[in-house]
């Protein structure tokens, strides 16, 4: 049991760790005090081989790795790490579908509500997707979560606020956790709508609280609630419902017609990035996948102990991964992989990584590491990972269908990311 003093001390933890998250600080850098950032105190590390298995036999082909050693890592992120996704189907019914023309002609803005029901319980997503008006057929997707509700990622005011529970910004003039109509368009730079719509992709994003609230006890309102006897089941947490969440807009997207099936890419920013990995590698409908400024739990290797630790993660976010991975605080010798297998579970289709210079807190070496060391996987598929074991200068993208670059500049996603990740879908796509 905690003290009450240990109580207030977490309590001052959130409020700090939001103080660099995405609410108040876009762009700022987030680097919190009292962690190592020095590269010769890096402790000695080794990283479990991705293609050894669990009984020692190291796989040198690609339809072992699909059949075997696949299956057995997702197997193992989910028991130590996110929890584990529920199978069980939830009925979902589509509503409220508006579409009109938007963005001076440039885009259909299509708008609908995903409804779950299960357990008694019902949920909602409200899913925002611009889609480029001059297409003739189905187009390719950029599908992420956003932080602050859909209205922040234009200013068009045709975007229907979120129905649920927003953080308060009181600066903003968001209090009662209500969102208002001042944070329109708030978040714009970090979505570039004309930019991806121009370039002939639909934007297709919802509200990442609509799927599990941002908070230690987000849980009791968010989509876990609708499967409560599952095996397992009630060991997943904020990050694996958001990539449930994600693989549920998928669903739509494969189905409604306006979407290239075969062409939906998943990205995210952060916690969110997180979110997007943990999707990518679980749903391979998701044909291409972005990591921006993922960091700890997400792209970098946790066995570095380079800015966020597993310990800090799991204590300033308690409600992000399963309670298994709260073992591993101060243990990450211990766990059975590390996050280079995450992003090998990707294989083969194109992943791409991003860090920036100033953003030490999410470790943009151990996220180039990272990728490096999912290689091997991508090898067997006679596929090409970033190559050099040393990450690159800034602004120089290395990769074929690993890609990487490191941005000069602080935690955010910028227009400058934005062109990399629309050249390297042109590329694949
Ligand atoms: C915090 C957290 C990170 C996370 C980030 C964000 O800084 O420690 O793990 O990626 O918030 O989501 O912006």
């Amino acid at each position: 049991m905690k003290t009450r003093h240990q109580w207030l001390f977490s309590a001052v933890l959130v409020q700090l760790a939001w103080l660099g998250g995405p609410v108040t600080a876009r762009g700022a850098e987030v680097r919190q005090p009292g962690y190592n950032y020095d590269q010769a105190k890096v402790p000695a590390y080794t990283l479990p081989d991705v293609l050894t298995g669990l009984d020692g036999v190291k796989i040198n082909d690609a339809k072992t790795w699909q059949t075997r050693r696949r299956p057995e890592l997702l197997g193992l992120f989910a028991n130590q790490m996110y929890g584990r996704t529920p199978t069980g189907k939830v009925a979902v019914r589509v509503e409220q579908v508006r579409e009109e023309l938007a963005l001076d002609g440039l885009a259909r803005r299509k708008q609908l509500r995903l409804v779950f029901e299960g357990n008694g319980v019902t949920r909602h997503v409200d899913v925002l997707m611009y889609l480029p008006a001059k297409a003739r057929g189905p187009v390719p997707a950029f599908v992420g979560l956003n932080f602050n509700g859909n209205h922040t990622v234009h200013s068009d005011p045709g975007i229907a606020l979120p129905t649920t529970w927003v953080r308060d910004d009181p600066k903003k003039g968001v209090v009662g956790n209500r969102a208002t109509d001042r944070t329109r368009g708030d978040q714009a730079t970090r979505w570039q709508v004309e930019k991806v719509v121009g370039r002939g992709y639909a934007v297709v994003t919802a509200y990442y609280g609509d799927i599990f609230p941002d908070r230690a006890d987000g849980r009791r309102d968010s989509v876990t609630a609708l499967f409560p006897g599952e095996p397992g089941a009630s060991d997943w947490n904020a990050v694996g419902a958001w990539a449930w969440g994600l693989s549920r807009i998928a669903d739509y997207l494969v189905g409604a017609g306006d979407i290239d099936a075969r062409r939906i890419a998943v990205h995210g920013h952060s916690r969110l990035g997180k979110a997007a990995l943990w999707a990518g590698a679980q749903d391979e409908r998701f044909a291409l996948v972005i990591s921006n400024d993922s960091g700890e739990g997400g792209a970098a290797l946790a066995r570095r102990g380079f800015g966020e630790t597993t310990k800090r993660i799991n204590t300033v976010f308690p409600h992000w991964f399963s309670g298994a991975f709260k073992a591993y605080n101060d243990r990450e010798a211990a766990l059975p992989f590390d996050q280079h297998a995450l992003l090998a579970l990707v294989a083969p289709r194109p992943l791409y990584v991003a860090s920036a210079t100033e953003d030490q807190w999410a470790d943009p070496r151990g996220e180039y590491l990272s990728a490096h060391h999912a290689g091997p996987v991508y090898a067997l598929f006679g596929k090409i990972g970033v190559g050099s074991a040393e990450p690159p200068a800034p602004d120089r993208p290395v990769g074929d269908v690993v890609a990487y670059h490191l941005r000069t500049g602080g935690h955010d996603i910028t227009d400058y990311d934005w062109a990399r990740y629309l050249d390297f879908a042109d590329r694949h796509f």
